[in-house]
């Protein structure tokens, strides 16, 4: 039997009605399927074949030249047979020739648009709305998805078979994006479970980040300019004039909704079974979540804005929530053209265009000269922003930023702002900047070693060298001396009052009481805090120190192994390296950092100005019973602050470390952990919930 007559008797039996605009169509698809030849019927499927081969497997078996020649054979046979095209033979789509521009098409349901809200008052409108419209005494559930930020697409379904796409275009009429449509492989061209004759499946086409990064690395190799943002990249892809083109860009398509058909579904009352329903048909549908109170709705924005977008594989620039129940929603109904009952709460902007005034190099801690881009200020995720780091050298020439470019900026969580990509400039583009030959603080000359992508200048005294290396030395996780601002070191480097490390404790207080700005009360402060910091932890001074590729946790494993500053200088390379963490390289900056006489003298001086720095836990005697152990905390816990608890264990010896692998021990959860815990489980890591914590610490220190 035809496949086509089978489809067409499956969807009868199971009661879906015909009806309307459907007749035709159907008796055209019925009519075609029984008196056409096998030949075409034979043709049409092998082609099918060959275009899943070629677009989605992209593992093609026969030539260009033969896959032509088979199609127009068909073409002749289809006009010699005098029958109506079925609209998804070959002929009609994805092996088509390209056309030149998009038909208008319209939607039979209207596609609507969402109201946005910027903030927790205007959801919190929103939930009001909602719940006075239906009464106090109704309850409300919401369910929550990722607004993807990509394009609104109307997938057109007609007994089950894919017959047309189209963009969301005005609401009310698209382009008709068919062709490239069919080349987006997670989109059914046929839907095997029962359906409504007539469906409008509505969703978002989207590219991820990888795809992304790696067609606009393909695009810099090929000399074309970049695309700004996924988005942009997912529509220029749909709109190819050649279906060949879009194939190749690896778009993917979640669904979301259901225009016409959405009152002929069969059990589903609620968006989450749509949600449901849709996915048992073969659309990749995104996770969703419920909640019912606006107390709920304000954790899940807080949750998504914070964390978990971060983590999307896809760029999302909101959350979408939607009153569950349809008959709700039907109640709810519409104004203009978005629905009363969901809303777009959006996110603020992570990545925003600008334009680079000028690339200056700033003079980092240990002479490394790094390349940062001065902008015209603009808000990015709720913070200005006026200069983005382009990290080295070797960044900056790889992304090709110059001044006059206009820039994508991003800025995620507490990380400083960096040039993404540049998207070049519209005119004549100024010179490509090149590495500078001489320190542009104290003139030095510019040392740039061979197979090292760092710049450094040479001169070890350079003042802002040694401002950099200051203020690293009174940061908080280093000395922790408040009070002692970048500004105000700046001023004491300049005037050469302060021309080291040491010149901070011995600081001429009687010539800085003289000083604008600074008071008896300030001076008190800084006496004090200068003196607390006389008493930090070992591996906290280390840190200070600044030696090369020593960051605070390397600090820590070094300690924990060498409790004392001479235990540490009479070390040798092999007996650091096997301090856990600690590879070669490590080893022989510490080695190297310890034999500079210049460090010794420091040391020593710092030693006889009274900075006494704590032994490390096990020297003193401490009970360590969680040597060696690797742990990895997250969510929140209630009796515990993140940094308390990780403190504490690593009090008993373990190293806490922020990502979990496969040399993860232990993985504390608490409320709300999200990647990292999954992580643990798809691993197999263990895990600790926070209701095992307090009796296992107990436990340990028994
Ligand atoms: S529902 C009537 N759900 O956001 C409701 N839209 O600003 C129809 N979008 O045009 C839309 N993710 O392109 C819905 N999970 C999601 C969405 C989503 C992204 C887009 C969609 C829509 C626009 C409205």
């Amino acid at each position: 039997m035809p496949a086509q007559a089978g489809i067409h008797q499956y969807h009868s039996l199971h009661g879906f009605r015909l009806g309307g605009r459907n007749d035709g169509f159907h008796a055209h698809r019925l009519r075609a399927s029984v008196v056409t030849t096998p030949t075409i019927d034979a043709l049409r499927r092998q082609l099918a074949e060959h275009n899943h081969r070629y677009y989605i497997e992209n593992a093609p078996i026969i030539s260009d030249a033969e896959y032509d020649a088979l199609l127009r054979q068909l073409q002749r046979m289809e006009e010699e047979s005098g029958e109506p095209i079925p609209a998804d033979s070959p002929t009609q789509t994805v092996g088509a020739p390209p056309s030149t521009s998009f038909a208008a098409r319209a939607h039979q349901v209207p596609m609507l648009s969402l109201a946005n809200a910027f903030s927790d008052g205007e959801m919190a409108d929103f939930h009001r709305r909602v719940r006075d419209a239906l009464g106090e005494a109704a309850p409300i559930t919401f369910v929550v998805e990722p607004k993807i930020d990509g394009l609104a697409i109307n997938l057109r379904y007609e007994e089950g078979h894919l017959v047309s796409a189209a963009t969301r275009g005005d609401g009310a009429t698209g382009e008709d994006v068919t062709a490239n449509v069919r080349t987006i492989r997670d989109i059914p061209w046929r839907i095997d479970t029962p359906a409504p004759p007539l469906l409008e499946v509505r969703g978002e086409v989207l590219m991820d980040h990888a795809t992304f990064n790696q067609l606009n690395a393909e695009r810099a190799e090929a000399g074309e300019p970049p695309f700004a943002n996924p988005r942009n990249a997912a529509a220029g892809s749909l709109r190819q004039i050649d279906p060949r083109v879009t194939a190749k860009r690896g778009l993917r398509f979640f669904a979301y909704a259901v225009g016409a058909g959405a009152d002929d579904l069969p059990a589903v009352t609620s968006q989450q079974q749509l949600l449901a329903w849709l996915k048992g048909c073969g659309f990749p549908v995104q996770p969703w979540q419920q909640c019912d109170t606006i107390e709920a709705i304000q954790g899940l924005v807080a949750e998504w804005e914070q964390t978990k977008r971060a983590t999307m594989p896809y760029d999302i620039d909101g959350l979408v929530f939607k009153v569950d129940a349809l008959a709700q929603q039907r109640l709810l109904g519409a104004i203009s053209r978005s629905p009363r009952w969901a809303i777009a709460r959006k996110f603020a902007a992570e990545e925003v265009t600008t334009t680079v005034q000028w690339i200056h190099w700033q003079v980092g801690r240990t002479g490394v000269l790094t390349p940062v881009a001065d902008l015209t200020p603009v808000a990015v995720a709720g913070v200005m922003v006026s200069h983005a780091t382009l990290h080295n050298i070797d960044e900056l020439r790889r992304k090709d930023v110059r001044p006059g470019d206009t820039v994508v900026v991003r800025r995620a969580g507490d990380v400083i702002p960096e040039v993404v990509r540049s998207l070049g400039n519209s005119g004549q583009r100024a010179p490509q900047p090149v590495a500078p030959s001489h320190c542009p603080v104290c003139g030095a000359h510019t040392v740039h070693e061979a197979g090292e992508v760092a710049i450094r200048c040479g001169n070890a005294s350079c003042s802002a060298q040694l401002h950099q290396h200051l203020c690293h030395f009174v940061s908080r996780n280093a000395m922790d001396i408040d009070g002692l601002g970048s500004r105000l070191l700046a001023k004491l480097v300049e005037r050469r009052i302060v021309t080291s490390i040491a010149d901070l404790y011995r600081l001429p207080w009687q010539e800085l009481a003289r000083w604008e700005g600074i008071g008896d009360t300030r001076i008190r402060n800084l006496k004090q805090a200068l003196e607390a910091s006389k008493t930090r932890p070992l591996d906290r001074f280390l840190f200070a120190l600044g030696i090369h590729l020593v960051g605070a946790t390397t600090a820590r494993a070094l300690t924990a192994r060498f409790p004392s500053l001479e235990a540490l200088q009479s070390a040798n390379r092999g007996m650091l390296e096997r301090v856990d963490g600690v590879g070669p390289l490590v080893a022989q900056a510490v080695v190297e950092f310890f034999a500079e006489a210049a460090n010794r003298e420091l040391i020593a001086t710092l030693r006889a100005l009274g900075v006494n720095p704590q032994p490390a836990a096990e020297q003193s005697g401490h009970h360590l019973p969680l040597k060696g152990q690797r742990i990895v905390i997250t969510g929140s816990f209630d009796h515990w602050k993140r940094s308390a608890l990780e403190q504490k264990l690593r009090s008993l010896g373990a190293a806490t470390s922020s990502s979990v692998s496969k040399k993860t021990d232990l993985v504390i959860a608490g409320a709300k952990a999200g990647s990292k815990l999954a992580n643990a489980e798809r691993l197999g890591v263990k895990v600790m919930t926070a209701e095992e914590l307090a009796p296992w610490l107990e436990s340990l220190e028994a």
